[in-house]
């Protein structure tokens, strides 16, 4: 295995709180991302993952454990690994009083490209958010995805090996969703490493190679999508709903259908390996659902089965 472009050995965040005890927001984080590989912390708010984020970022110091980011300790090296990171911080920082194409110029400055530089990059940046047409349109008119995309480009303008993403796409619609994975997909093709934080399940599933699964600063567990729904969920799932008052009751009357149940507000869950067998058994059991539905175990099904709570509330 090549030599990993971040390694992360008991990594602890604790907040200072005023009159209270310190706030421990990352609670010994050990991960490592190789080169090229397209990496997620995937868990619901306030799990930590903006904090590890940041520390990765440099931006943020660690309380104690170990930190290499590129092979430099971010205690000694925060401008060196700055200068080589690209960051898509969870809260867009563009300027919104400049157009876009001068927020990509500007910020190339600060990386100390020349201004020549700058032009062309912009230029090529726009092109692969696919803002050409939005060249000169000013920041605070653009759409949510047209500026996370400026964001992305805006990452890209020192030609990084690692893009951080602290959850891309929240609070995106569906289609500008899809065009920002598209571009993601894009860069992973070229060889970037991709370190991306989310809570959509979806996300993880569609960018990451590997990912661990975050809740309260610790990992709840670790491996690809794939890995993970074999390990801890069942083949398929099957989805029933007989009405608010009535799923925790009749919930009961499941048991043993399936590899096990699990009851949600609003609808049942059947983890089993053939959710039509499963549905055929419901009825046959004399219970008629509202609705049904089979489909295949997912990453939201892992969450719930490791933390007893949905990935969002
Ligand atoms: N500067 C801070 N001071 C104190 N607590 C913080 C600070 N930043 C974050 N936290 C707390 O740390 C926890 C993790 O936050 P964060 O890393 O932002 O989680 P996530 O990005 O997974 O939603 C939360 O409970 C949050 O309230
Ligand atoms: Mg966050």
């Amino acid at each position: 295995m090549p030599t990993a472009v971040i390694a992360a050995e008991n990594l602890v965040k604790a907040y200072k709180v005023k009159g209270k005890p310190d706030f421990v927001a990352v609670d010994g984080l050990s991960f490592d991302v190789a080169p090229g590989e397209s990496f997620g912390l995937l868990g619901p708010n306030g799990a930590g993952k903006s904090t590890t984020m940041k520390m990765i970022g440099a931006v943020s110091t660690r309380t104690s454990g170990g930190l290499s980011i590129l092979g430099l300790d971010p205690d000694q090296y925060g401008p060196e690994i700055r200068s080589r990171l690209g960051v898509v911080p969870q809260q867009d920082n563009l300027d919104g009083e400049l157009n876009a194409r001068e927020n990509l110029y500007i910020y190339g400055r600060y990386f100390g490209l020349s201004s020549k530089a700058c032009h062309e990059k912009a230029d090529e940046l726009l092109a692969f958010a696919a803002l050409e047409d939005k060249a000169k349109s000013k920041v605070d008119a653009l759409s949510g995805g047209m500026k996370r995309r400026l964001t992305i480009a805006r990452g890209l303008i020192n030609d990084p090996r690692i893009l951080l993403l602290d959850e891309p796409t929240t609070g995106l619609d569906p289609q500008a969703r899809h065009v920002l994975w598209d571009r993601l997909f894009r860069l992973k093709e070229r060889g970037t490493t991709l370190v991306l934080t989310t809570h959509y399940m979806d996300e993880a599933e569609q960018l990451c190679d590997r990912l661990v699964v975050v809740d309260k600063g610790r990992i709840m567990a670790e491996g690809t999508p794939a890995s993970l729904i074999r390990e801890h969920s069942s083949r398929e799932v099957l989805e029933v709903r007989f009405g608010s008052d009535r799923n925790q009751q009749v919930a009961g009357n499941l048991e043993g259908i399936g590899d096990r149940v699990e009851v949600l507000p609003d609808r049942v869950l059947i983890y089993t390996d053939s959710g039509e067998r499963a549905l055929e058994r419901v009825v046959a059991g004399g219970l008629e659902p509202i609705t049904s539905l089979v489909r295949r175990s997912s990453l939201e099904d892992v969450f719930l089965r490791l933390t007893g709570r949905s990935l969002i509330e």
